[in-house]
């Protein structure tokens, strides 16, 4: 299944970890030139390991609550390989609390990261995409972009504006030829609930991680999907869950 995805230019940030290094592994192992957005750094990311073995991946330092790492990012990878066909806007966090625990500096860092951030993937890939009438962005929400409960209500106020910038970004870039896809994991078994700090909330995730999670390339072969349909087939939505997941 290498259709729409050998010799594509991808750019995936939170590549350091969980569904984005599972993606880049996936689409470099298929023949996809990967540019990966590391927050903890090059070497902590897939990035060196799939560079010295296939010399198809790129690797920058990227937060992406920076907008100029973001371009930065981004025009890296349009400097060396000539475009982009692909962002993913992954990168992502989740500390859960009620929100009586007050933890505003939680509920800040969400909005930066999970909504900011994906919004500075927008900004730095779509002029480039414009230009090249042809492009694909992939955003990460979450089933908790479909479903609130308590305990992660700015969790999912975050997951639910990754939807709603992807749909108004799919209507807004049809006359550039860009596809637009969102993406809406369950419980996958990633460094995800270490994000958690409030210590009721992180045993509960915990459990049911434990007892519910799929592996990464799960989401990897979601993306592998949306990818490589033909040009005029624009997946725009995609929700799954462990078979075993209930909510
Ligand atoms: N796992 C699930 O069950 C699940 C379900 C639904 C949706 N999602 C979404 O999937 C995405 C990926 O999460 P994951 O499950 O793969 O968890 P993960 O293993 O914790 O990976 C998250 C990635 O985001 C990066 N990140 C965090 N803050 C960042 C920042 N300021 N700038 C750049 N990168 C940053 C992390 O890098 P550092 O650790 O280096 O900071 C890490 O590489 C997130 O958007 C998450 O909300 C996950």
């Amino acid at each position: 299944m290498t259709q729409g995805i050998k010799d594509k230019i991808v750019v995936v940030t939170g590549a350091s970890s969980g569904l984005g290094e599972a993606t880049a592994r996936l689409l470099s192992a298929q023949g996809a030139t990967v540019v990966l957005g590391a927050a903890r750094g090059p070497s902590a990311s897939a990035g060196e390991d799939l560079e010295s073995r296939a010399g198809k991946a790129l690797t920058l330092t990227t937060d992406v609550r920076l907008r100029e790492q973001v371009k930065a990012l981004v025009d890296s990878a349009v400097q060396t390989y000539g475009r982009i066909d692909v962002m993913i806007n992954n990168a992502g966090l989740m500390p859960q609390a009620p929100l009586e625990r007050l933890k505003v500096d939680e509920w800040d860092r969400m909005i930066d990261v999970n909504i900011k951030g994906v919004l500075y993937g927008i900004a730095a890939a779509l002029p480039h995409m414009q230009r090249q009438k042809a492009g694909h962005f992939i955003n990460v929400s979450s089933v908790a972009g479909h479903r609130v409960g308590p305990g992660f209500a700015v969790y999912a106020a975050t997951k639910y504006a990754v939807r709603a910038l992807s749909e108004g970004l799919r209507q807004e870039v049809k006359p550039y030829n860009i596809r637009t896809t969102v993406i809406s994991p369950g419980a996958v078994a990633t460094e995800l609930p270490d994000s958690v700090t409030d210590p009721d909330a992180s045993k509960r995730i915990r459990t049911f991680y434990e007892q519910v999670a799929v592996p990464a390339d799960s989401f990897a072969r979601a993306v592998a999907f949306a990818m490589s349909q033909p040009e005029d087939v624009d997946i725009n939505e995609i929700l799954y869950r462990p078979t075993r997941q209930e909510l």
